[in-house]
Order: C-alpha cells, then sequence, then structure tokens
C-alpha cells in the first residue's frame, strides 16, 4: 500500500503554535483550557480530512524566574493521553496521535495506555516517541540530573522493543469465548514477551487485546544521528524542523535509506515537516500578518526560549550582536541547536533577529504569503520528495488553521495532492501503510541496534 497524497497534520497547541499568539485578538481567549476548543479545531481537521492531529508534551511547567515565565504559554497543558481519549470518542476518522516520552516513563504502561486508545478509536491511535529535551523534567521524577543524551536514546531503544513485543502478546484471534467449553482464550494464541535487557525486565503479555492497527503508528521526533538510527529501523512518521529544502531533501532520503537498510520499504516510512503558513490576501497583507505577530514577541521570552532551544543561555549576550563563536555542545536538543546555529550562520543574524525567526514557530519553516504562494511553496517541497507531507503548526487556533483549510487545501486538492475523501478508517490506512503481522517487528535490527 502506498500513499499518493500529502501526510497532513494539525498540531493542537494549548494556547498557539507562535509563542505570542495567544496574546492575538482572535485566539482562543482560555488559550486551550476548554477542552470543547480543542474539540472543534479537531473536528475542523477531520472535516479537512487531514490524516492526524497531533499533540507535543513535556512533564514539567519550565523552571525558571516567575517573572519572566508569566509571558510563557507553555505553563499548562492537558495531559495528552487523557486528552486523545476524549477525541478519540468525539471524532470518527481522524488520526490521533500523542507525545510520550521514553525517560520517564515505563513500556509496559506506554504499550498498555496506546493499545487501549486504539481501541476506543478503533484504530487511530499514533505514538510519537521522544526522549525528553528538557532537563527539569528529571526534578518531578525524583532524580537529581537529566540522562545523558546517548543514554536517553539507549533508554529509548531497548523502551521500543519492549512496547512492540507486547503489543504482540495476542494474536488477532485469540480470544474464542467459547461459552460451551468454557474456554475464554486459546493458549496457543497468546505470547509471553520474557524481555531481559539493561535497563528493563519485563514479562508480559500485554493484559489489552491486539491492536485494530496491528500496533499503534510509530511516530518520532528526533532528527540528531540517534535520532535517525532509532527512525530509521522503526519509525512510520518521522516529525522533523527543516528550514531549507537541500536539507530537508538529505534528510527525507536519509531517513528512507536507513529504513531500506533495515530491511523496511523506502515507503514504510513517512517524514512530515513542520510548517507555520501565514496567509495573507495579498502578500503585503500576509506581511503585515506577520510583522503583526512577531511584535506580539516580547524580548524576555523571546531569548528566554532561544536559550532552551538552543541548550545555552544567551539572555545576558548584547542583543544586536551575533551568536558567539563557540556554542557548547548540548544535552538537551542537538538536533535543533544544530538548525538554529546554522540558520543563525547562514542568514548572518543578530540574537535579535535570531529569536525573532527561531522562537515564532519553535524553529519550524515559516511561510508567508497568499494562499497560491504557499500552496506552490507547499507543493515544491513535496515535488521534489523533500517531504513526505507537513505538521501544519498555525500561529493561532482557529484562524490560522481556518485560513489554511478554506484557502490553501482547495489547490493542494486541485493540484491532486490532498484526497478529498478519507478512503479508510485507520490511521495507517490513511497513511497508506500495511497493518503489520504479529511478530514482524524487525528483532534482528533491534539486536543489532542494542549491540
Ligand atoms: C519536530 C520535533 C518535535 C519534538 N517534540 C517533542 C515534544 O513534544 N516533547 C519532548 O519532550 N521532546 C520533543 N522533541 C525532542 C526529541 O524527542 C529529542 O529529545 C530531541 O529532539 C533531541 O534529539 P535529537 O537531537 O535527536 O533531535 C521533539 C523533537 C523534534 C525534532
Amino acid at each position: 500500500m502506498n500513499n499518493p497524497h500529502m501526510t497532513l497534520g494539525l498540531l493542537l497547541s494549548p494556547a498557539s503554535s507562535h509563542i505570542a499568539g495567544w496574546r492575538h485578538k482572535d485566539a482562543i481567549s482560555n488559550a486551550g483550557a476548554e477542552f470543547e476548543d480543542i474539540l472543534q479545531n479537531a473536528q475542523a481537521a477531520e472535516d479537512a480530512k487531514l490524516d492526524f492531529v497531533f499533540l507535543a508534551d513535556e512533564l514539567c511547567a519550565p523552571e525558571g524566574d516567575a517573572e519572566i515565565l508569566s509571558r510563557d504559554p507553555v505553563i499548562y497543558r492537558f495531559e495528552p493521553l487523557t486528552l486523545l481519549a476524549a477525541l478519540a470518542v468525539r471524532t470518527q476518522k481522524i488520526g490521533l496521535v500523542a507525545t510520550q516520552t521514553t525517560t520517564y516513563n515505563e513500556p509496559y504502561h506506554i504499550a498498555r495506555k496506546f493499545a487501549s486508545l486504539d481501541q476506543l478509536s478503533r484504530g487511530r491511535i499514533g505514538w510519537n516517541l521522544v526522549t525528553s529535551y528538557v532537563e527539569a523534567e528529571a526534578r518531578n521524577f525524583s532524580q537529581s540530573e537529566h540522562l545523558k543524551y546517548a543514554d536517553r536514546y539507549e533508554r529509548a531503544n531497548e523502551f521500543l522493543q519492549v512496547a512492540l513485543g507486547l503489543w504482540d502478546s495476542w494474536d488477532d484471534d485469540a480470544f474464542i469465548l467459547d461459552k460451551k467449553s468454557g474456554r475464554y482464550f486459546d493458549p496457543e494464541k497468546m505470547h509471553v514477551l520474557d524481555h531481559h535487557g539493561e535497563h528493563f525486565d519485563v514479562r508480559g503479555p500485554l493484559n489489552v487485546l491486539r491492536s485494530p492497527q496491528g500496533r499503534p503508528v510509530q511516530v518520532q521526533a528526533g532528527s540528531s544521528e540517534a535520532g535517525r538510527s532509532l527512525a530509521g529501523n522503526y519509525a512510520e512518521v518521522v516529525f522533523t524542523a527543516q528550514n531549507t529544502l537541500e536539507k530537508a531533501l538529505e534528510f527525507r532520503t536519509d531517513i528512507k535509506d536507513r529504513a531500506e537498510q533495515a530491511g523496511r520499504g523506502r515507503d514504510s516510512v513517512k517524514v512530515v515537516a513542520g510548517v507555520q503558513p501565514i496567509i495573507g490576501a495579498s502578500m503585503e497583507e500576509a506581511e503585515k500578518k506577520y510583522r503583526h505577530m512577531q511584535e506580539l514577541i516580547h524580548p524576555v521570552i523571546g531569548l528566554t526560549r532561544l536559550s532552551q532551544l538552543l541548550g545555552f543561555d544567551v539572555t545576558s549576550l548584547p542583543l544586536d550582536e551575533p551568536l558567539p563563536e563557540v556554542i557548547p555542545e548540548t544535552n538537551s536538543y542537538q538536533s535543533r541547536q544544530k538548525l538554529i546555529v546554522e540558520a543563525a550562520r547562514r542568514d548572518n543574524l543578530t540574537i535579535r533577529e535570531l529569536y525573532l525567526q527561531v522562537v515564532s514557530s519553535y524553529g519550524h519553516r515559516v511561510v508567508v504569503g497568499t494562499a497560491e504562494s504557499v500552496a506552490e511553496e507547499l507543493a515544491e517541497w513535496f515535488t521534489a520528495g523533500a517531504v513526505d507531507g507537513y505538521i501544519l503548526s498555525p500561529t493561532y487556533l482557529p484562524d490560522g488553521f481556518d485560513d489554511f483549510k478554506d484557502l490553501v487545501l482547495p489547490i493542494l486538492k486541485d493540484k491532486g495532492m490532498f484526497r478529498t475523501e478519507y478512503s479508510g478508517n485507520t490511521f495507517r490506512e490513511h497513511l497508506g501503510l500495511d497493518r503489520p503481522e504479529r511478530g514482524d517487528f524487525h528483532a534482528e535490527n533491534a539486536a543489532k541496534s542494542l549491540a
């Protein structure tokens, strides 16, 4: 199975995807604290026939000076799995993806929750596996220090082996419920994992039925060498931040090469890049909208967020000078640090210009223009093979997505680049991915990547 269309998702951000979007006069007034507001946006995405909605997550409120933090819109958010459960019963078709970290969880819990959600949603769930870039999370989980970068990925690798194994606990037809003989399940069709590894000892089996999708769709966000390696072996959707066509092309080609080397087809993984569209009736109007959004960014929060994304404190550096020559390697978010430093050097940006460019979209590509020019720019990367699609990260909701849905999407549909109707019912079907057979989770590669 393959999918000729773009894969499109919508980032459902609690306040807004632009750091100051919540301040816009038309943004949802309570910054996403009301379930019905979030639901309306998910339903709008479903009306537009998008592949999925996406929930990012962090396991802490940001740490620091409360005076500065009082300007930060990501101070609260719904716990994603709880929110997905509610969205699952109020939507019918759209895929539902939630972020969960492997650093502060146990695989049995995660496998069980996603398997249950896949049942509840009748096959529409995806797990965005992250390793936690926010070091402050450690202090909510009885740790004085965040795990080191390489250790986080090593743990993630084994964590995923366990989850994949647990999702294979039962054959599809294991539960016979034979009233006559009194046999509830066929013992031949139960598979006990019995995993013993470096980080986890997990017996299994999972006490949830096999997923309607075989297993939830494996999404991954992580673009460093370690992230790419994990993605090549297992990810079915890779969420990435890319700012130039050349880099995006290199990244997608690399992920597909790795998937192929791991014995999976090139089409078994979709690479989707974050994009923030800003649409106006004319180019001038779009640029005016963009300028207005940028003016809403308070410098204090701009610098604080830039420091967080860089893993390097720039808050006391001169605003109108470039970044220092040497930025030390971070234990936090290596791929994003690389992306930001490259952008700063490439475009000769001062720190002020850099925070304005980067924090508005958290480093994702910003496309400003008319509906036609935005559609054209998105189509260009897709046609060039630089992406399989996008995760839309509108400045604020609902207008940011409504503009895209009403103005840009019809153009992409006319070009034959996006569906006009859902042709399947599960998230896997929207993506054009096959339902996996029980037991095909690439155990050999698992062993290789753990070696
Ligand atoms: C597009 C993208 C989205 C991400 N979303 C989250 C998130 O919601 N929560 C989180 O803790 N980490 C998130 N991450 C962080 C990754 O899991 C990982 O910790 C980080 O990217 C460092 O790995 P890397 O250098 O391999 O990219 C995201 C990463 C990327 C690239």
